[in-house]
């Protein structure tokens, strides 16, 4: 779950030391149209870049373990499932069963050291569950 830094700041991923260069991505649960989806945000050629954790050939998630994304030469997204592979910086499919397809991108923004994301009509926040009156 993220948190929201302020009005318009936009929702916080993680510290931006959490993301090395084409290291383990930072994985978070948000709402797609109102359904619970995961997305995930890795560090590439110096930059963030974060996608719904969905597989264009079949709609499920794609990391072979939490947060690993890239392949053994760190160079693609690779889907664990069938091999799928996607390309760090657009998301566009150049390999196996994806097609023409791309992974779905989620707007995010590296600043003061900390990485954000920004919903919008189709991708929201998880809300905060409130705690219940005492009994
Ligand atoms: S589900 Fe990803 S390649 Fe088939």
């Amino acid at each position: 779950m993220t948190a929201t830094a302020e009005p318009g700041a936009g929702e916080v991923v993680c510290a931006s030391a959490d993301l090395a260069e084409r290291g383990v991505a930072w994985v978070w649960d948000l709402l797609q149209y109102g359904r619970p989806v995961r997305a995930f945000a890795l560090r590439f050629d110096g930059s963030v870049r974060a996608y719904l954790n969905r597989c264009v050939h079949v709609p499920t998630e794609m990391d072979w373990q939490p947060g690993q994304f890239l392949d053994m030469d760190k160079r693609w997204i690779l889907c664990s499932i069938h091999g799928a592979s996607y390309e760090p910086a657009h998301g566009r499919c150049v390999g196996g069963p994806c097609g023409s397809g791309r992974l779905t991108p989620v707007p995010v923004q590296e600043r003061d050291g900390q990485v954000y994301w920004y919903p919008s009509a189709d991708l929201t926040p998880v809300p905060f569950d409130e705690p219940g009156p005492a009994t």
